[in-house]
């Protein structure tokens, strides 16, 4: 492969910040990929493109489909698929059979998945037979019906000591990075000190080994709600209603299509 593999993500721990945004489609992985090394195809889609209220509902079709329109647009940056909920969590023999699906069938790097102490057997079953794995500790969407909703972690020394014992498992089970995702700062800073692997993190502060973000988050194309972990590096959805306005009145107004617009017949 041309573009960034998994051993250079893990290899860039103690070197410099890791930068990665998630990508769900060709146009966006192309203009993401440059500035990218990694770009996660995150099941944060189902809420982001789909409007779906949880990511529970994604499907392995889902992320295949977004997964493939992804690699056609990235050159560079290493591109690594999500495992939606259902599709990993029973065994690591069926964890397997769809992280090799999505292997096969989108051609990326690697997969991603939930779970701390729990999923530790199961990343050792791929990794040690083919398959990349990124894990994703802290908060977990993927347990919103478990957990009850979407909150930062690691206050309580119950808390603190369960994030610690997951970050350290999957570390150990050999998976080449992990997301930190929703964690206060000190707690962040003392995993990313401990663990081998590059803790990537999302709402858990600039000690990590690298950011993420949801990119349509970071560029504002959704106003209705913005978490303290995000900035708008762009403020995109104010650009989209003032075009779909302006082409409103020229429609109506007959002033689009213009002459430059429009086919005439052969003189
Ligand atoms: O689905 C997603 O976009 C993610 C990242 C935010 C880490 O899991
Ligand atoms: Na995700």
């Amino acid at each position: 492969t041309k573009r960034v593999t998994t051993a250079a993500i893990e290899a860039m721990k103690g070197v410099r910040p890791i930068v990665s945004l998630t990508a769900y489609t060709t146009p966006i992985a192309r203009l993401l990929d440059p500035h990218c090394d990694l770009l996660l195809v995150g099941d944060s889609l189902g809420m982001v493109l789909y409007g779906m209220e949880t990511t529970v509902g994604v499907t392995m079709e889902m992320m295949i489909a977004h997964g493939q329109a992804v690699m056609r647009g990235a050159k560079h940056a290493c591109v690594i698929v999500d495992l939606p909920f259902g599709s990993y969590q029973e065994s690591k023999e069926q964890a397997f059979r769809n992280a090799a699906r999505i292997l096969k069938e989108t051609g990326c790097d690697g997969v991603k998945l939930e779970g701390g102490e729990e999923m530790a057997e199961t990343v050792s079953f791929l990794t040690s037979r083919g398959i990349p794995v990124f894990g994703h500790v802290g908060l977990m969407p993927q347990q919103v019906n478990t957990t009850g909703g979407y909150r930062s972690l690691g206050r309580s020394n119950k808390e603190a000591g369960k994030i610690r014992r997951d970050a350290k498992a999957i570390s150990e089970a050999g998976a080449f990075a992990m997301v930190i995702e929703g964690t206060i700062e000190p707690l962040a800073r003392e995993i990313t000190a401990a663990v081998a692997i590059p803790t990537i993190g999302i709402g858990a502060s600039a000690a990590c080994d690298g950011q993420i973000l949801v990119s349509d988050d970071m560029l504002g194309l959704f106003n209705d709600f913005k978490p303290r972990f995000v900035k708008h590096f762009a403020q995109l959805a104010p650009v989209v209603s003032k075009a779909a306005e302006a082409y409103a009145e020229e429609v109506k107004a007959r002033t689009f299509p213009a002459v430059e617009h429009t086919f005439q017949p052969k003189k």
